[in-house]
């Protein structure tokens, strides 16, 4: 078999700008994300306030754009005016999705102070599980509004003069989960979102607003729940929110690093979704889509809820990611970015310690696990113009997949024109030669191949060895002409950095 790859990058042929939003995350009220995560007063590293520094140099260095809050499942039964005012006054609930006690000490304005201190912007989710139109427009007009109005005077009071000017907001969350609290058919849910959505933007007209699309590609509802949710909100809404986790919880890697097939297919469908609805409504609106959760994780772990419930903030979903997660995880950015005209926003699942690559012992330390990094070197390099890669690729058959390319990559050139190429070799056994044919971009030179592997697919770092899955700059790339020679060690991520010659 011949193993060598082919890629063609072409200066004219691009799939679009590439949205800053799609350096975006979540910071969810569940388990130790946010107490013992981020927010942890009294800790030896926190601030004044009760922010944790030592987190927040990791969250920070991701350089991340938005994060949503508060959920997630969260959000479904959740009072926000809870979690504002006086924090001794504030109650302490049975939270219903995660079944843990939320004593609100973290709420809205907590979140955009931490966001203010991280350098980035709050997507609000609202509440329709248990709520509607009337609280959403309240919490608008709590972080927006800029005063004299009853809920602009009380976010005054409580000491915010300037309005939050939050401009994204999530109309609820995976509405079609039997698991969420006032579950809706599409229909049902496309209806209430068009209204509240309407409400909303009339209040503020400076917002954009995002439909709860579905939960996974796996659910059998998709995509007739966002076909019919679509149908009634099309012309209100902005973006359609898609959600998707993969898993190797068969313990199959040469499978496991194929399941991004799935995601490609999955944005594939979501989009004509929208343009079949743009096109039954003559409509001149294009819909985006909003990937506001992806991540890799095996959501059968959310049945630890259930074990100790109604603690405060117990270690729930704290998957210990490994190598393997970081190649699948690269895997999805690639796809992502080859996406770049239709996702505009896209929000990696989530921050700190539950579904997360930011890891801290609650009174102790903080490390990050491997794909941190995978996603650190998209969000350090994957900005500008994505560019479209024609791919020759070997390929692979596994359990669930047929035809896949060991090697995927996407690739952009950013307004100092540096081009990024990244690449993953999903061969578990055999580094792959990859050349990258360049057409019309002038003389370049390689500045840096860097490269995430390990020995074994299931390395990690821990506390105690936090250094043991790191980035090299190792890597081999070289340029003869206007090809780029490069080998990928097995099941590793790449990001091959070219700078233009003067
Ligand atoms: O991220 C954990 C949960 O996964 C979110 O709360 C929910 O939206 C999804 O099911």
């Amino acid at each position: 078999m011949n193993r060598k790859t082919r890629i063609t990058l072409d200066k004219d042929f691009t799939i679009g700008k590439i949205d800053d939003k799609i350096f975006s995350s979540f910071v969810e009220l569940l388990g130790r994300c946010v107490y013992g995560g981020i927010y942890e007063p009294g800790h030896p590293m926190a601030d004044e306030k009760g922010f944790r520094l030592d987190v927040l140099k990791f969250t920070k260095d991701l350089n991340l754009t938005l994060n949503r809050f508060p959920g997630g499942n969260f959000v479904s039964s959740y009072r926000w005016e809870d979690g504002v005012g006086p924090k001794s006054k504030r109650p302490k609930r049975p939270e219903l999705a995660w079944q843990c006690i939320e004593p609100n000490q973290f709420g809205t304005n907590e979140m955009v102070e931490w966001s203010k201190l991280n350098g980035s912007g709050i997507i609000m989710t609202v509440n329709l599980g248990t709520r509607g139109i009337e609280q959403a427009l309240d919490l608008l007009e709590y972080c927006n509004f800029p005063e004299g109005s009853y809920y602009s005077d009380l976010r005054i009071s409580h000491g915010y003069k300037e309005p939050h000017n939050i401009k994204y907001w999530c109309l609820s969350n995976e509405v079609d989960g039997v698991w969420q609290v006032g579950q809706k058919t599409g229909t049902e849910y496309g209806r209430l979102a068009r209204e509240t959505s309407k409400a909303m933007k009339l209040l503020d007209n400076t917002i954009s607003t995002i439909l709860a699309g579905s939960s996974s590609p796996s659910q059998a509802t998709f995509p007739a729940f966002d076909a019919d949710a679509l149908d009634e909100a099309y012309d209100f809404v902005d973006y359609l929110s898609i959600h998707q986790y993969l898993s190797n919880r068969e313990n199959d890697t040469r499978n496991y690093v194929a399941k991004t097939l799935s995601t490609e297919a999955y944005l594939k469908s979501a989009i004509a979704t929208c343009d079949f609805i743009k096109a039954k409504h003559r409509s001149k609106k294009t819909m985006m889509i909003s990937f506001d959760e992806f991540n890799t994780w095996d959501a059968t772990m959310a049945e630890d809820r259930f074990k100790n419930r109604w603690q405060f903030a117990p270690s729930l979903l704290e998957q210990v990611y490994n190598m393997e997660d970081a190649v699948v995880l690269g895997s999805m950015l690639i796809v992502i970015l080859k996406h770049a005209d239709r996702v505009g926003i896209a929000c990696l699942s989530e921050l700190v310690n539950s579904i997360a690559h930011i890891r801290t012992e609650t009174g102790g330390g903080c490390w990050v696990l491997p794909p941190y990094y995978s996603y650190l070197l998209f969000s350090k390099y994957g900005r500008g113009i994505s560019l479209l890669p024609v791919i020759d690729s070997p390929k692979y058959d596994s359990v669930q997949y047929t035809d896949v390319p060991f090697v995927d990559a996407a690739a952009t050139i950013d307004e100092g024109n540096c081009l990024s190429i990244f690449a993953i070799n999903r061969d578990v056994d055999n580094s792959i030669p990859v050349e990258v044919l360049l057409r019309g971009f002038g003389q370049y030179r390689v500045k840096e191949h860097i490269v995430l592997e390990s020995e074994n697919p299931k390395d990690t770092n821990t506390k105690e060895n936090p250094n043991n899955v790191v980035p090299h700059s190792n890597g081999n790339a070289f340029m003869d002409g206007d090809v780029v020679y490069a080998e990928l060690p097995r099941l590793s991520w790449n990001v091959i950095r070219l700078e233009k010659m003067k």
